[in-house]
């Protein structure tokens, strides 16, 4: 079997070793990739999606592996484009992956189809935006487009939601777009992943990310410092009702909209004190979650995302542990504001009881790993309980060096 894997980040570095350790023993292929991830899958020699494809029908490619989300709305979309090329791809159309790019499209989609969600309205300038406000704080402000995680800022006062205004209605730091005011949530966040095919799916362990740069959830948001997984992260009868009022409807509402699903779709939710809600749809896993998801999944992932991506949902081929994981990122100098390339990394080697999944790292002509990039190594843990896996992943993420490494140290201690 053949598997193309598309992204280059610690997401798809896992990914990527999860299907290299598939009972089948796929060979692997990537795009564009990371120096990492080339020592399990051999790069794409292709500088457009078109020629990807190309190159993907000429080496009778049987999957595509979708990583990260851009590539899904990308021109005409990989999936469509895979599609017309007959070649099976795991992630959706372009038209189903606005659940993602437009904030606007989720946010009616939602109402559509009746899902707990928050309460938002979509404005074009900046008086609109005030006057949706209403001076009532906290509120939520989110770029209607795909922004690198930076779209959304939570503003306690009319102070920051005037920042944040004028940075994107007025100097446009996103480009064009509309913006959604939406009524702030208070609870904790939880990261659920559904495998879906068409108008069945399979929900992968629960997961949390840790948003925010330093301990205690203080300091500014960044991609995300660490994440913890288990299916003992939520109850039953709260997976019970997510499922009933959320991941239901939702697989309804993209059949009945004819909007072709086959891929991971990720569900942010906030559990309120009514009961959980949508506050974000990703067309793909979650990063870093995927790192702390992915060594909990047992059984033949390649053979589940190719039956997946040709119409059949197998969930007897995969398994998963009941146990915990706790992923620790190491990220560089100045992250989240700036990041440092080119700090050589030490004591990779030294890792024994954990796995180590690239991110942002680049081997120099000397062969040393270095620093390329903020989010630069998740170091991943499991064990039984939480409070072992965190111990474990802090004591192996404390023997990888690099000058103005940053970890947080609260990561799968701090409970939510
Ligand atoms: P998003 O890019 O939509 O994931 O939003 C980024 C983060 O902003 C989320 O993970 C939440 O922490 C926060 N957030 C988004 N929407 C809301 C909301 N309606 N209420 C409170 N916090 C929110
Ligand atoms: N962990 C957040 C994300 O992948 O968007």
């Amino acid at each position: 079997m053949k598997i193309l894997v598309v992204g280059k980040g610690g997401r798809e570095h896992a990914l990527v070793r999860a299907l290299a350790e598939s009972p089948n023993q796929p060979q692997l292929y990537c795009y564009p990739g990371s120096d990492a991830i080339f020592s399990l899958a051999q790069p794409v020699p292709a500088t457009s999606l078109d020629e990807l494809i190309d190159w993907m029908t000429a080496e009778k490619i049987d999957l595509c592996v979708a990583g990260e989300e851009s590539y899904l709305v990308k021109d005409e979309g990989l999936a469509n484009l895979c599609e017309k090329a007959g070649i099976p791809c795991w992630g959706p159309h372009k038209q189903s992956a606005q659940l993602e790019a437009s904030k606007e499209f989720s946010k009616a989609f939602l109402l559509r189809h009746h899902i707990p969600t928050a309460m938002a309205t979509v404005v074009d300038t900046h008086e609109q935006a005030v006057a949706a406000i209403a001076g009532k704080y906290p509120t939520v402000l989110k770029f209607d487009g795909l922004a690198a995680g930076k779209g959304v800022a939570v503003c306690a006062d009319a102070a920051s939601a005037d920042a944040f205004l004028q940075e994107v209605l007025v100097q446009k730091r996103f480009g064009p777009g509309r913006l959604l005011v939406e009524d702030c949530l208070i609870g904790p966040e939880v990261s659920i992943f559904a495998a879906i095919v068409d108008d069945e799916y399979l929900i992968f362990t629960p997961a949390r990310d840790y948003k925010r740069a330093l301990d205690a959830d203080q300091g500014p948001n960044t991609g995300g410092m660490g994440a913890v997984a288990s299916r003992q992260l939520i109850d039953a009868d709260l997976l019970a009702t997510i499922q009933q009022q959320i991941i239901e409807p939702t697989v309804r509402g993209l059949r009945q909209e004819n909007l072709p699903y086959r891929g991971f779709l990720y569900f942010g939710l906030m559990i309120t004190p009514d009961g959980p809600k949508v506050i974000e749809y990703n067309c793909r896993f979650g990063d870093p979650e995927c790192q702390a998801v992915m060594p909990l999944v047992k059984g033949d992932l390649a053979q589940f995302c190719l039956d997946g991506a040709r119409g059949q949902l197998r969930p007897e081929l995969i398994d998963f542990s009941p146990g915990w994981s706790v992923a620790v990122i190491l990220s560089s100098a100045g992250y989240p504001e700036t990041s440092r390339n080119g700090d050589p990394i030490s004591g990779l080697e030294t890792v024994t009881h954990a796995r180590v999944y690239h991110a942002g790292t680049k081997l120099d002509a000397q062969g040393t790993w270095t620093t390329h990039g903020g989010r630069v190594l998740a170091i991943v843990a499991t064990a039984d309980d939480r409070a072992s896996a965190a111990a474990l992943a802090h004591q192996e993420a404390a023997k990888v060096q690099f000058p103005g490494s940053q970890r947080r140290s609260d990561i799968g201690i701090m409970h939510f």
